[in-house]
């Protein structure tokens, strides 16, 4: 019975992978580059566990694949728009490299939500075990040399390790060391992503916190924290000069690239009807109260929660993920900047 159950359990995520794969036949190339990619929810596309909050549950992923498929949103999220700019499936996620191993020649998924550079609330390996993950698949040769010689890392991280702090009831007067702390170990990171053989490892500048709908709940999804947004940019400047110096110690080369989701969120915001959004700080799915949030059920399975008529006209889909929709406009926004351009081999 136990061996049948946990048979159901890994077909229905083959299942889903399996539609992913179809989508992404047509892009084929001859000489596959892989990503691989580490971080939070923005880019996890599966690793995070059954029964967690969000990503498995409904009404996750009711835009694309049509059911909760593990992203934490409507549909789909950054690592497959990045995937498909590189011409990729969206690689596996690092759970379930076992079941579908012809799809590792896309890279790999090792991307948890709730996760940041430093331990947080989440139980979910922070960025350093994900890098261990990644490490020991090449000591097994999972991965070659040759296979990383074409690659390209994706990391998406920090949001969750800044509002740890806060719950913590970390001070605003600690934010500022706090944050190079938080920079310090994102630069080490990427140092260690590189010394194990990735040509080009793309970081996302932070979004800004202060839009998220968990920080603009308090003005009803009226108005940006600007207080938030200041120490989010206060993250990115250190970042830039992080990334800056890492890549004038590289020779000949500029490995280190920067997405600037900061930008591209708040000019998406400022402009939503250019993308048909409307409402835009309004998140489309949310708890009927406030001790409740999208994808809350009670103990009779009941939902206690509402989502809106049209996701595609939203902006967010919860208290902290874009929708599909809302990553599509952003990642709209990131092709018109030169970084996506110098992640292509
Ligand atoms: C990452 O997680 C491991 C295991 O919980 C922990 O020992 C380590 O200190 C964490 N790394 C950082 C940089 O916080
Ligand atoms: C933070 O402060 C609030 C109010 O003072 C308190 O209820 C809560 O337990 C504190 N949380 C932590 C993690 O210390
Ligand atoms: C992190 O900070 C330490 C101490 O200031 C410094 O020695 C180290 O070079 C920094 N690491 C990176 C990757 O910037
Ligand atoms: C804005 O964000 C800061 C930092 O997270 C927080 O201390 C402050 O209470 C927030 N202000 C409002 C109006 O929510």
């Amino acid at each position: 019975m136990k061996q049948l159950l946990s048979l159901l359990c890994l077909s229905l995520p083959l299942l889903l992978l399996s539609g992913l794969q179809a989508e992404a036949r047509s892009q084929h190339h001859e000489h596959l580059e892989k990503l691989f990619v580490f971080g939070d929810s923005y880019v996890d596309t599966g690793n995070t566990r059954i029964g967690q909050p969000g990503s498995w549950k409904n009404p996750y992923g009711i835009t694309f694949p049509g059911k909760p498929a593990g992203r934490f949103s409507d549909g789909r999220v950054l690592t497959d728009y990045i995937a498909k700019f590189l011409g990729l499936k969206s690689p596996v996620p690092y759970k379930f490299r076992k079941f579908i191993p012809q799809n590792l020649k896309y890279g790999m998924n090792f991307a948890y939500g709730g996760t940041g550079v430093f331990d947080t609330s989440s139980k979910n390996p922070n960025m350093t075990i994900q890098i261990d993950f990644f490490k020991q698949l090449i000591k097994e040769n999972v991965y070659a040399a040759s296979d990383l010689s074409r690659s390209v890392a994706l990391v998406s991280v920090a949001g969750n390790d800044y509002n740890f702090y806060l719950a913590r009831n970390g001070s605003l007067q600690g934010f500022p060391s706090f944050i190079a702390s938080v920079v310090n170990q994102t630069a080490t990171n990427l140092l260690r992503i590189q010394s194990l053989g990735v040509k080009k490892i793309v970081v996302g500048g932070l979004q800004p916190l202060g839009c998220l709908p968990g920080s603009t709940a308090s003005s009803s999804f009226q108005k940006c924290n600007s207080t938030f947004n200041d120490l989010v940019v206060l993250h990115n400047n250190l970042l830039n000069q992080a990334v800056t110096k890492l890549n004038q110690q590289t020779k000949n080369q500029s490995p280190f690239i920067i997405l600037d989701l900061y930008e591209s969120f708040i000019s998406v915001l400022n402009q939503p009807s250019t993308n048909n959004i409307k409402d835009e700080l309004k998140p489309c799915c949310v708890g009927i109260s406030s001790e409740y949030s999208c994808g809350s059920v009670d103990e009779n399975n009941v939902k206690k929660y509402k989502v809106c008529d049209d996701p595609k006209s939203s902006f967010f889909w919860d208290l902290l993920h874009p929708t599909q929709a809302g990553w599509q406009a952003v990642y709209n926004k990131l092709q018109t900047t030169n970084a996506l351009q110098q992640i292509r081999y």
